[in-house]
């Protein structure tokens, strides 16, 4: 299949005038595939009222069909496919859509097309800032299905580049816009039952939810390895080729590595190491934002170097603020 490519990043503040955008809204009416940017990371978009599109997403990812998808929407309204909605959550959305979380609702049956919720009784929903996602689901009029726009088994795509090294020829089209701002995928907040529990860490953290509703956040099982509530838990999470050990704590005595070693590091830890591979996350610790915003990206780029054969990565600070980025970093690392 030859994957169609429009970039718009010229035409970021009014889509409305890219010369391609009613194609590319045909495209998703026809079932059709399409990768479009969101403020989180990029996600792979069809038609979640369709049947045959959402099957497709889960062939061209190569994802287990078990896994549900995220709805994403423009506004409310289009959440007819949902059952009913708590006070506390309504009163999150109102705080943090557009932006990045996804609330797990009660499923209305019949709207969506079984597969995006694989079985499930709730449904993920999301409403991106990102202008693009913004302006494309308000011209295509569907809610969207759209996981990561990744092949199952790789990092989230932070950059247009990431999808097109692992979905061209797979899919229909990939909406070229900047660089992906958060880095890493939404909070998933599941509100199926009170308090709510976080599935997901994100950039929308525990403190800020309960900052709007006290008492709405029970602490979750979700990261316990055995209690794998949120169905994509069970799934084996992206790791490098190479083994990843954790430095926790950081890096605070003098390392010296091997040319088959890579260091990944806030560029504060940069004159402890001597050696060949020192790979910048962000300035310094407190920088955390700018480690999540690299993460995926330099661990793509790991895979990229047959020379290296093992990676450590410097941890940061536990702390609210850097729940997410040390999800992650310890997912890629398998426990090691
Ligand atoms: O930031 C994001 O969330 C990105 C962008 C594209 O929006 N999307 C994303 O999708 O990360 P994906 O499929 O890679 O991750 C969705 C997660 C999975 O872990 C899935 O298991 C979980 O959300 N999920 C979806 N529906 C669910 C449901 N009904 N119950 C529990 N978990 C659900
Ligand atoms: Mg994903």
């Amino acid at each position: 299949m030859k994957t169609k490519i429009w970039d718009v990043r010229n035409y970021v503040e009014d889509l409305s005038t890219y010369p391609q955008i009613e194609e590319i809204k045909t495209i998703f009416e026809a079932d059709g595939l399409i990768a479009i940017p969101t403020e989180t990371v990029y996600g792979l978009a069809a038609n979640a009222l369709s049947e045959t599109a959402v099957s497709k997403v889960y062939q061209a990812k190569g994802r287990p069909s078990d896994n549900p998808l995220i709805v994403h929407i423009y506004e409310r309204q289009q959440m007819t496919f949902v059952s009913s909605i708590h006070p506390a959550a309504s009163q999150l959305m109102d705080a943090f859509w557009p932006g990045p979380i996804s609330f797990i609702l009660p499923l209305k049956e019949n709207v969506l097309a079984p597969s995006v919720t694989a079985g499930h009784a709730s449904v993920a929903v999301r409403m991106p800032v990102d202008k693009t996602a913004r302006q494309l689901l308000r011209k295509v009029q569907l809610p969207l299905a759209a996981p990561s726009a990744n092949l199952s088994g790789r990092p989230s795509p932070t950059q247009f580049s990431h999808v097109y090294e692992d979905l061209n020829g797979r899919i229909d089209g990939i909406v070229q816009g900047p660089d992906s701002e958060v880095g890493l995928e939404s909070t998933v907040l599941d509100c199926t039952s009170y308090p709510f529990k976080i599935a997901r860490p994100g950039a929308v953290t525990e403190t800020m939810l309960e900052n709007i509703v006290p008492g709405c956040i029970t602490e979750s099982d979700y990261d316990l390895k055995d209690a794998p509530i949120a169905p994509g838990m069970k799934y084996r999470h992206y790791a490098p080729n190479s083994p990843m050990t954790l430095i926790d704590g950081g890096i605070n005595s003098p390392l010296t590595i091997e040319d088959h070693v890579a260091v990944i590091a806030p560029t504060s830890m940069k004159h402890l190491v001597t050696g060949k591979h020192f790979y910048d996350l962000c300035s310094s610790v407190e920088d955390y934002k700018t480690a999540a915003n690299r993460l995926y990206d330099i661990l793509r780029e790991m895979d990229h170097l047959p020379e290296i054969k093992k990676i450590y990565i410097s941890g940061f600070p536990r702390n609210e603020n850097t729940r997410a980025l040390m999800n992650r970093i310890e997912k890629a690392c398998s426990g090691k």
